[in-house]
């Protein structure tokens, strides 16, 4: 049972790892500051790409923005489901792999991906923004646009898309 139970957690934790970017989580500093890159303001809503355990979702809906998650590993979207019970009228999470979900309109997308997958995200983003959204990367770069701003570890893009679909 036991060996069952590690298997897969194992299972889960490398399907994050081999789909987009191993469990790392975000400390609290680059966090608050990946926000403030980003200017989230309350009422804006914000998408994290592989939530993790949600800290970055509960901390937006903190500053008062709708918050929306996608993570792929079932334990930690189960924890992120108990770290962010608080903030249930704001916080969405959903079990899924991100590249097979159509994006919903955002004024806000935070990644902390590897860099490997950076240009595969430029290229999503890319066909499926509707509106105008501000990219914020922890630490990795996207390889071919240039970030309107940084800061020592992160990264921000502004998407000018004006599209009617
Ligand atoms: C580096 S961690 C960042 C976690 C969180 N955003 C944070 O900043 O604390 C990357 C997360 O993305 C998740 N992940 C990786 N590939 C994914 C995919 N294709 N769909 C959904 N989540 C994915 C991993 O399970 C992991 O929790």
């Amino acid at each position: 049972m036991t060996l069952i139970i590690v298997l897969l957690v194992v299972l889960a934790f490398g399907l994050g790892a081999w789909l987009g970017a191993p469990y790392l989580p975000i400390m609290r500093r680059p966090a608050v500051d990946l926000l403030d890159l980003a200017e989230l303001q309350r009422g804006d809503t914000l998408i994290d790409l592989g939530s993790g355990d949600g800290r970055l979702l509960k901390l937006a809906a903190q500053r008062g923005a709708r918050a929306i998650g996608y993570e792929i590993n079932p334990w930690l979207y189960l924890i992120s489901l108990i770290n962010c019970y608080s903030h249930r009228d704001l916080i969405e999470i959903h079990l899924a792999d991100y590249w097979r979900v159509k994006l919903p309109v955002a004024d806000v997308i935070c990644v902390f991906l590897i860099q490997r997958y950076m240009g595969r995200l430029d290229a999503k983003l890319s066909k499926e923004l509707t509106r105008p959204t501000i990219l914020v990367s922890y630490v990795f770069s996207l390889p071919d646009r240039k970030p309107s701003k940084t800061t020592k570890d992160a990264f921000r893009y502004d998407y000018q898309i004006e599209r009617n679909n």
